[in-house]
């Protein structure tokens, strides 16, 4: 029999891992795969809807003493607090933390193709979640950071939020809370060294891939270029494993290379 292949640099034993925004999408693939990975010892998925029922009650029930779901709802300050406290409770060691919550479109949200469209309640939705909740993720947890073991925070970005990238225009505040989210969590990466120098945070572009995020807009995509979100989950978790704390800071699309900022 093979040896199970590392989640993350430098793992001796089962891990602790949470996914923040688990409830579908890239987040729910991630869940799945690490629920069933014999290197995590307990996982953590979140949503902001109480798991009584749904995907995340599913993985509980199918992976019983491994999958423990929590609520999270990361624009609300008690939801934070709660997430730490429940972790604490738990005696939880986070190794491998990855915040999939993101927003793209909703009710009254559009991503916007000119100026024109611009809203003021649009562009702060869009900070709330893809910029500001990411980094006060980040303050949750990093007190259950300070272990002495290896660890990775990643967080998924777009490339979209590239400034250096951007040709296209339009989008305006998606891209703008995601360049945002960039320089928050560089910030925080350069704090992460100083807590745990085995730590490291990566911002990650997951491809284009077929989730109700990117529904509406895959119209252009060719087909080859569009993921399944399995097929996401498996790139995302084969450039965390890849990490070292050399690449503490860094913007990585799904293959592995540097996105510019
Ligand atoms: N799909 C793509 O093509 C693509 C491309 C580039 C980047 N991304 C990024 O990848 C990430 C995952 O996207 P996805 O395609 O999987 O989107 P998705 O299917 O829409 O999932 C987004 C997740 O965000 C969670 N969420 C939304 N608001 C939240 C909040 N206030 N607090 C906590 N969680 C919240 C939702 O969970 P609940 O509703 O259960 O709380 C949901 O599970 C996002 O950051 C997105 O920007 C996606």
């Amino acid at each position: 029999m093979h040896p199970t292949p590392p989640l993350i640099t430098g793992q001796q034993g089962p891990l602790d891992a949470l996914v923040v925004g688990a409830s579908g999408g890239i987040g729910l693939a991630l869940a799945r795969a690490l629920a069933a990975h014999p290197g995590v010892a307990r996982l953590f998925p979140t949503s902001r809807q109480a798991p009584a029922s749904g995907p995340l009650a599913d993985l509980a029930t199918d992976h019983p003493g491994v999958v423990h779901p929590l609520t999270l709802d990361l624009t609300d300050d008690d939801s934070l607090a709660g997430l730490t406290q429940r972790l604490r409770e738990a005696q939880a060691r986070p190794q491998l933390v990855i915040n999939c919550a993101g927003l793209l479109h909703g009710p009254g949200l559009r991503p916007e193709k000119s100026l024109a469209a611009l809203r003021r309640d649009a562009l702060a939705q869009a900070f709330a979640v893809n910029a500001i909740g990411p980094v006060l993720l980040a303050q949750a947890v990093a007190p259950l950071l300070r272990h002495r073991l290896p660890a990775v925070f990643a967080s998924l970005s777009a490339r979209v939020g590239s400034i250096g990238d951007n040709r296209l225009g339009g989008w305006y505040a998606y891209r703008a809370a995601k360049a945002a989210q960039n320089q928050l969590l560089k910030t925080f990466s350069i704090e992460l060294q100083r807590l745990n120098p085995q730590a490291c945070c990566l911002l990650l572009h997951p491809g284009t891939v077929d989730t109700e995020l990117s529904r509406p807009f895959q119209g252009s995509v060719a087909r080859e270029r569009l993921f399944s979100a399995d097929t996401a989950a498996g790139h995302l978790l084969a450039v965390i494993a890849a990490a070292t704390p050399a690449d503490n800071g860094r913007f990585i699309a799904w293959d592995g290379r540097d996105i510019a900022w």
